[in-house]
Parts: C-alpha cells; sequence; structure tokens
C-alpha cells in the first residue's frame, strides 16, 4: 500500500511533536532530575522518532534528540572539554536485536568468533575523573559529549573516589582518565528521600535522579552529606597500548577504584543470554537498581576499529529489562500466613492496568523488601511487569508522598484472631507464627492435608475448610476424621445436603487407603515435600522408625540435608504435632510402607536436562537440583534447544519467554512431582 499525502503530513506532524516531546523529556530528566516518564515509555518513544526519521530523511535536523546526546550542562560551572567524546549508548529489549548486534559487530570485523564483556548497566549519572601525576585534577558530567560541568569539588566528596593514586607501572607517567557511574542505593536513596521530606525540602522520584541533583549542587558542603557511590567502568590512558577492557578493570581495581559488581567475558551469544538470564532473576538482590546490562566489545583495537555511528559506538549495545511499570496508590499492606507459620506481607492497591491485566495486589516479599524501599501505606508506587507473571512493588515515587506518612513496621502480632507474638529467627527474613492454633495457619495447614498430591480428600476444598474452621468443627488435621461427629449440623448447613455429606465422608474413609509416603507429605513437614516423603518411606519405612532417628542418622541417607534433618527432628520432637501423628494412626491412617526399594528408578532422567525458573513451593532450588541429579539427570543454566524440560514455579524469569519461543516442553511444578514419583 502507498502512503497517501495525508499519511505524510500526519507523520511529518508526528515526528515534530516526538523532537519536541523527547527534548523536553531530556531537559527535565538531564537538567532538572526529573523524569516526566519511565523509561519503557522515553524508549518507545525515542524508537518511534528514529523510525519516522529513517523513513523521511529529507526532514535530518542536527538538533533532533536523535542526533545529539541530551545536554546536562548547567550555566554555573565551568566547562572542561572531554579528551575523548562521551558517547550514549543505543539501548534494545529485545534478545534478537542483540544477536543482530553481534553478528553486525563480527561481520565488520571480519571475524568468527569475539569476545564480550558483559556488565550491570547502573542506573545513575556517569562521570569522567582525571587524573594527573596519580592526583585526581577534575570530574567533568558528561554534559553533551563534547563539553561537560566541572563538578571536581563535588566528586572529590564521593567518599569511594580514589584522590590520589599510588604510583603503579602499569599506568607509567600517572595520566589516566577514568570514566564510571555515581549512584545512590536504595537504602541510601530512601533515608536520604524521607530526611529532605521531613525537613520540607524538595524530594525526588528515583536515587538517579537524587544522585544527578547531588552532583550538581553547588555547595559541596551539602554534597558530602549525601551519599554518593563511585563505579568505574572505563579507563583512558596512552600509557595502556592495546588492551582489553577486562583487564583495564583489574588495573582499575587495582590502584584502588570499585568496579561494578559482576561482569563476564562471554565468548558467545549464547553465553551473553545465559548472562541476562541470570541478572534478570537476581537484580532484585541488588542493593542499587540496574536497568540493563551493557554488552561491549572487549578489545580497545576492535572498538577502535568499529568506531562510532551518530551519538553510539558501534561496539557497545545497553539490554534494557522489559519491565513495564505504572505508578498506583499503595492502599494498603495486608497479610499472609502460610502452613508452615510464615506471615508475608501482600500490596493492596489502586487497580491498575498492566501489560493487559488489571493489577489488584503485588507481592511485597519481606520485612527487608519494605523496609529498602521504604515503602508506606498511602505512597504512590512503581509496580512492574517483567517476564514473571505476579506484578511486583519495585519503588516509590517519594516526590508525591504525604508529608504524614508513617514508616512501615512489621506487625508483632499474627493478623489472626489469637494475636501471636511473631518471631524471626537469625538467619531469616521472615517472621513466624509458631502458634498450633491460628486459625490462618489451620487452614492452610488442612488444605494442603487434603490436596491431590496429600491425602486427596474428595469434598474437602478451600470453601469447606473455611466454612468447618470458622465453625470450630476444625482445629487441626486429625479432627478431619471426627468430622463424623458434626455429620447432623452440616447435613444442615446452606448449600449441604445428604449427597454432599455422603460424599465428603466417603473421601475422608477413602483416604484412609493413602499410603505411608502421602500421609508423610501431607503431614505438612517443612522441606517435606513428595519427592522426600518419598525417600522417607522408601528408606525407612515407618514413623515409628523415622521418630527414633538421630539427626546424623537421618544425614546419612541420601537426598537429606542438613535443612531437612532439622526440620523433621524438630517436628517430631513437638509433643503436640505427636499427638496429631498418635490420633491418625489410631484413626487407620497408614503410617508404614508396603514397598520395597526400586533402584531402577534412580536412572529414570538419564540423558534428561533440566533448567528450574522461579520459585518452586515444595522444594528449595537445590532439593530439585538434587532430585533430578539423584535420577541420573542434569540441570543446566540456560535455555537452549537440546534442553528437556523447563520447570516453571512461581514468578519465572525470562528463561519461560526463551523456552517458549524455541519450543520446549515446560511444565509446572505438580507436573514435575509427577514426573519423578511416576514409576
Ligand atoms: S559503557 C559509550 N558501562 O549508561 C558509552 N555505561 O546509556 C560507554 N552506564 O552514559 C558506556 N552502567 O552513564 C557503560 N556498565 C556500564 C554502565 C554504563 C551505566 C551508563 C553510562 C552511559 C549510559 C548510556
Amino acid at each position: 500500500m502507498s502512503m497517501t499525502l495525508f499519511d505524510d503530513n500526519a507523520n511529518i506532524q508526528r515526528l515534530n511533536e516526538l523532537r519536541k516531546i523527547i527534548l523536553e523529556y531530556d531537559y527535565a530528566y538531564y537538567v532538572e532530575h526529573k523524569s516526566l516518564v519511565d523509561d519503557f515509555t522515553y524508549d518507545k518513544l525515542y524508537r518511534e522518532l528514529q523510525k519516522l526519521e529513517s523513513e523521511y530523511p529529507d526532514l535530518y535536523d542536527p538538533n533532533s534528540p536523535t542526533n545529539k546526546v541530551p545536554s546536562d550542562k548547567i550555566s554555573s560551572f565551568r566547562k572542561i572539554a572531554h579528551s575523548e567524546r562521551m558517547l550514549s549508548l543505543q539501548n534494545t529489549y529485545s534478545i534478537d536485536e542483540v544477536r543482530d548486534f553481534d553478528r553486525r559487530c563480527k561481520e565488520l570485523l571480519g571475524v568468527n568468533q569475539l569476545d564480550y564483556l558483559v556488565e550491570l548497566k547502573l542506573d545513575g549519572v556517569s562521570l569522567s575523573c582525571v587524573y594527573q601525576s596519580n592526583r585526581l585534577k577534575y570530574a567533568v558530567t558528561r554534559g553533551d559529549g563534547e563539553l561537560g560541568d566541572d563538578v571536581t569539588m563535588n566528586a572529590l566528596q564521593i567518599s569511594n573516589l580514589p584522590k590520589n593514586i599510588s604510583p603503579t607501572g602499569r599506568l607509567v607517567d600517572g595520566n589516566f582518565e577514568v570514566r564510571g557511574e555515581v549512584i545512590m542505593t536504595k537504602k541510601e536513596f530512601a533515608e536520604l528521600n524521607q530526611k529532605m521530606l521531613e525537613q520540607g525540602q524538595k524530594t525526588f522520584a528515583n536515587p538517579r535522579n537524587l544522585a544527578s541533583g547531588t552532583l550538581k549542587l553547588l555547595d559541596p558542603n551539602e554534597v558530602g552529606k549525601r551519599p554518593l557511590n563511585f563505579f568505574a567502568y572505563y579507563l583512558l590512558s596512552s600509557a595502556l597500548g592495546q588492551s582489553t577492557l577486562d583487564e583495564n578493570l583489574k588495573i582499575l581495581q587495582e590502584i584502588g577504584f570499585k568496579i561494578i559488581p559482576s561482569h563476564k567475558v562471554c565468548k558467545s551469544i549464547e553465553e551473553i543470554e545465559e548472562f541476562i538470564i541470570e541478572w534478570e532473576n537476581k537484580r532484585d538482590e541488588l542493593p542499587f537498581y540496574i536497568d540493563g546490562l551493557v554488552i561491549k566489545v572487549n578489545s580497545i583495537r576492535q572498538q577502535q576499529e568499529l568506531g562510532t555511528i551518530s551519538r553510539f559506538p558501534r561496539w557497545a549495545i545497553a539490554y534494557k529489562y522489559s519491565a513495564e511499570q505504572v505508578e498506583t496508590k499503595l492502599l494498603d499492606i495486608t497479610y499472609q500466613v502460610g502452613r508452615t507459620g510464615i506471615v508475608s506481607p501482600v500490596a493492596e492497591l489502586e487497580p491498575v492496568e498492566l501489560a493487559q491485566t488489571i493489577v489488584k495486589r503485588a507481592t511485597l516479599h519481606n520485612e527487608d523488601y519494605i523496609k529498602t524501599l521504604d515503602l508506606r501505606v498511602g505512597d504512590y508506587v512503581i509496580v512492574e511487569k517483567g517476564g514473571e507473571i505476579i506484578p511486583k512493588v519495585v519503588g516509590v515515587n517519594f516526590e508525591k508522598r504525604e508529608a504524614n506518612s508513617v514508616p512501615f513496621e512489621f506487625p508483632k502480632f499474627c493478623p489472626c484472631e489469637h494475636k501471636t507474638p511473631l518471631v524471626k529467627y537469625e538467619d531469616e527474613v521472615a517472621y513466624y507464627c509458631l502458634s498450633m492454633d491460628c486459625p490462618w495457619q489451620i487452614r492452610k495447614k488442612i488444605e494442603h492435608f487434603a490436596s491431590r498430591n496429600a491425602m486427596n480428600i474428595e469434598g474437602l476444598g478451600e470453601r469447606t475448610i473455611d466454612q468447618f474452621v470458622e465453625l470450630g468443627f476444625l482445629n487441626n488435621i486429625a479432627d478431619i476424621y471426627d468430622l463424623t461427629k458434626y455429620a447432623d449440623q452440616i447435613e444442615k448447613l446452606e448449600g449441604w445436603g445428604k449427597k454432599s455429606l455422603e460424599k465428603l465422608l466417603n473421601g475422608i474413609e477413602e483416604s484412609k487407603k493413602q499410603p505411608f509416603e502421602n500421609v508423610l507429605f501431607a503431614l505438612g513437614i517443612r522441606y517435606v515435600g513428595e519427592f522426600v516423603a518419598k525417600i522417607i518411606s522408601k528408606e525407612i519405612g515407618s514413623i515409628d522408625k523415622l521418630i527414633t532417628m538421630t539427626y546424623d542418622e537421618l544425614m546419612a541417607i541420601n537426598q537429606i540435608g542438613d535443612k531437612i534433618a532439622k526440620s523433621i527432628k524438630e517436628f517430631l520432637q513437638n509433643n503436640e504435632n505427636i499427638e496429631i501423628i498418635n490420633k491418625l494412626k489410631h484413626q487407620g491412617l497408614q503410617f508404614e510402607s508396603h514397598h520395597s526399594t526400586n533402584s531402577s528408578n534412580l536412572n529414570k532422567f538419564n540423558n534428561l536436562t533440566f533448567l528450574f525458573t522461579g520459585e518452586l513451593e515444595n522444594y528449595t532450588r537445590n532439593q530439585a537440583e538434587k532430585i533430578v541429579e539423584g535420577l541420573g539427570g542434569k540441570v543446566v543454566s540456560s535455555v537452549s534447544k537440546k534442553l528437556s524440560f523447563l520447570v516453571v514455579g512461581n514468578n519465572p524469569g525470562s528463561k519461560l519467554k526463551k523456552a517458549q519461543d524455541i519450543g520446549i516442553t515446560i511444565i509446572n511444578e505438580n507436573e514435575f512431582i509427577k514426573l519423578i514419583d511416576n514409576e
């Protein structure tokens, strides 16, 4: 279809509009330290403009934001010229485009193999630090790439930025330049922003804006009061000859610079993809924000050969994690109690559309997560949905925080009506309700006990359990087998009748036939999932023997590690648990196994490879991997065509999408359990 004049007019209008909007966004971001849009939207508009400009080359304008490095210059600072232009990076959200980048680099260089340095992309402000005779001479912002602002006095306040270097043989004359990123950690940001809010000062939406605002303060004493960190990523020195980026990072470390934590020399696109996937999952755990990874040709000679195009080097690209973000109000923080007593905080959000779904709730993980971000009820928070299915809260818009907001405190008591004091173990982040009578836990414990893979009690679903706990018919799992006592009452309940009651009582009776391994799993001992229950059933054979076993004897069993052994001991040393076990025994449940060891099972995964993504409910990652290995299979770390199964838990990472793209067999945790249990 040919373009009409009408299309042209509309496109040209859009092109001009985009140039104007992007220039406005750039000014707000670089000069006023404000983000008017999120990165994802900015990049989308930027790409739209790039595309339109390539369709209308006649409209070339050297002042278009696509041709100029956005300037961060402020008139009050002295200007200094960079020895080498400070460039920007071409961004991409697609692995395919990283593959294109790899292909292009190899083609242009005429090589079949290339080494890349892949590094975390810190979300901060770039700074060039020039050293003469081993002393920091001046520090300059990127400015427009050619000329930057002299912020030396402020940079002197950055405590981890080396001011004097001990002479080293590698940098003979002590004249060199170090480029890197100035950042503030999530925690430092939250604390400082709060202080500023209390003092009625201007607050900032994110650590990057606060770091850039701080670097441009006119009073260095004020800068000194704020925590800034410098992470080096580039060393320029004529003394180095033709080196590689990773060698230069080593030198930087030797002479006292902090380099960006985690980088890898990747020798193939597969290794790059692996690193991308690894960090997609791990990035939340970092104390600072990253917005992606930077992939750079490792050899400086090859970098020079590739050169630059417009404002971007041809030898580097930024892969950004494709997180769609929206801002919404945090209406409340509520709590869920799991069957092991873990109390998990949940964000109750003002409903908002995100990646085609309406989001009302998001996980908040634990107390540390909330405190690191300094989330408070009433805040406007940033909610993100990346490769994961479950949305997460990743930050606060402090500009919108109410002055009277109250810092978050994890509750001291269980949210159930018993209000039992919560307990936190030294080496864990979670809070526990240890009460055996907590109705919320009881519900979850009974739900687990009755579930399909445990006792498989037909007719005893979530709603019925809630109802019976409420009515006091069920106080623990053993009460299920006494429900006959309430038969008359149940029959008369709304929604119940003779038939449904019969079905329930039948289901309960039938469940008594479930084998020992199911009963063991159903008890809900922490870390004793279906697989471990099966091992115990085969290797130990009865609950009586299990009760008498010592920690060391348990540890001697293949597949049982420290956590499992401790948890079993703890559970079986508790009198209330023993009482329940005795009641269940009395009711006729199977507490002895009847099968013999089946060793052929141990090789059933021969030649099969597994990869896990997301959190599993029944196993830790380590346990699941041990299981696969115990059955003769192999666990690999990245998705490739050779992968036999991708096992997907809660919150899967980008491996899922990749596996879908290349047609790998994807299974969920239940299917995985079936696979390991199926003899
Ligand atoms: S290398 C040619 N490595 O990202 C530019 N930059 O979007 C070479 N950045 O201006 C830059 N982390 O301020 C590089 N590990 C990293 C980085 C990084 C953050 C920033 C840097 C740059 C911007 C480009």
